[in-house]
């Protein structure tokens, strides 16, 4: 029988899918409902000091959607609204009523030592389980030095760990930002100020564009707009690629996320090098009962492999990812077609030729690869409308 169960650096989690930092974590009586409904744990919204202004702007939402489903948000939330004591006193009775729920305390504040170890200290008394920097958030908080500011300097960023590290009682992991050149670098850095672990990725700084009809920017306030951070399915890749990329350069836990919306998503990201994962967007979208779907998916996935539990899973991937260099160039697929598929509708030629490769043409009706000629990209596989083109070898 296989099991959910699984442990990071000490702590227990009944299972590896917890809720990120956002919206979903916001308020006690949300998570409670969400430690209700089988959430491994919770990750708090943003806590900063007290005194730290934030004004947030309406709307702050946009949406790309596919068939009338989002596959990417963008936001421009600020940061936890409730205060220090709100959050202790909210610890205290989540703790008391789920004691095997893992809560993790994302903290924030402006780069001064006092700032940081206040907020430290004062959460070294609750009952928390870790702590994660928030040197992430790309919108806002950058413009006061901070959230973003941060996590692309390796300097500042190794400062604070160092400053968090030498006062916390819990494992602090960093959660870093994609909007960065090389992740490793980053995570390098706070690494050697002893950084206990990572999250990543935090939202991708984008912007959704302009309205060509008014003019105006599509996130629209008041005729103006600003960068915000793209989430949901279409960041995945860039999720994907962020943890593998710490995998490959350090041993210590990493907690992904980015785009996941199903347990399979959750398997690749542990493959990838994940010991846990968090989730935002989909729960939003779809609400904190997702979580049943993604718990009962998993687990019949580890049971079909043989696996025990997901430290089996865990890295599996990682040893077949390696530089381009490197890649076997004696490998050759060619596309085979399967006319009883085929509805002519020439798109395979089209890209092939377009795109300079001149492989596929079509007599009589019927496709016809020039193998001396195709260099087997395998760009008609992915054209095909009806999936009528397999890559064989
Ligand atoms: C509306 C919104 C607010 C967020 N607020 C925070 C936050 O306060 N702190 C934080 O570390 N990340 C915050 N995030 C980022 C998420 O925790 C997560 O890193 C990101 O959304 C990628 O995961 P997803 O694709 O599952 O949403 C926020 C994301 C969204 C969409």
């Amino acid at each position: 029988m296989a099991t959910l169960k699984t442990s990071i650096l000490g702590i227990e989690f009944e299972n590896p899918f917890l809720l990120a930092s956002a919206p979903p974590t916001a308020s006690i009586e949300s998570i409670d409902k969400a430690f209700e409904m089988g959430w491994g744990g919770a990750v708090l919204k943003t806590i900063t000091p007290d005194n730290l202004e934030m004004l947030e702007a309406s709307p702050r939402y946009a949406t790309i959607k596919k068939n009338g489903k989002v596959i990417c948000l963008q936001n421009i939330e600020l940061l936890s609204h409730k205060t220090i004591q709100y959050w202790v006193e909210g610890i205290k009775y989540l703790k008391e009523k789920y004691p095997t729920k893992v809560i993790i305390a994302s903290i924030m504040a402006p780069v001064e030592r006092a700032e940081w170890q206040n907020l430290v200290h004062i959460l070294n008394n609750t009952q928390i389980d870790a702590y994660e920097l928030n040197f992430s958030c790309p919108h806002g908080m950058p413009e006061k030095h901070i959230g973003m500011a941060i996590g692309t300097s390796a300097e500042i960023s190794t400062l604070i760990t160092a400053w968090v590290k030498a006062v916390a009682t819990k494992p602090v992991f960093v959660k870093l930002t994609p909007n960065v050149t090389d992740i490793t670098w980053i995570s390098a850095s706070v690494e050697r100020a002893c950084a206990d672990g990572f999250a990543a990725i935090n939202t991708v700084q984008g912007f959704m564009g302009i309205d060509i009809e008014t003019l105006d920017p599509v996130l629209n306030i008041d005729g103006q707009s600003t960068f915000g951070g793209l989430s949901g399915e279409v960041v995945k890749p860039i999720g994907f690629r962020c943890v593998a990329q710490l995998r490959q350069s350090s041993d210590l836990p990493i907690i992904g996320m980015g785009g996941i919306s199903s347990w399979e998503d959750a398997a690749q990201y542990i493959a990838l090098g994940s010991d846990a994962v968090q989730i935002c967007t989909e729960v939003m979208i779809n609400g904190y009962g997702v979580i049943k779907g993604l718990k009962s998916g998993l687990l019949n996935y580890l049971e079909s492999k043989g696996f025990n539990d997901i430290s089996k899973l865990k890295n599996i991937a990682i040893s077949k990812i390696t530089s381009h260099e490197k890649l076997n160039k004696r490998y050759h697929l060619y596309p085979n077609i399967d006319s009883d598929k085929c509805c002519e509708c020439g798109k395979c030629i089209k890209i092939c030729s377009e795109s300079e490769y001149h492989a596929l043409k079509k007599k009589e009706n019927i496709i016809e690869i020039d193998k001396n000629v195709c260099e087997g990209c395998s760009l008609c596989s992915h054209v095909c409308p009806q999936n009528a083109i397999k890559m064989v070898k």
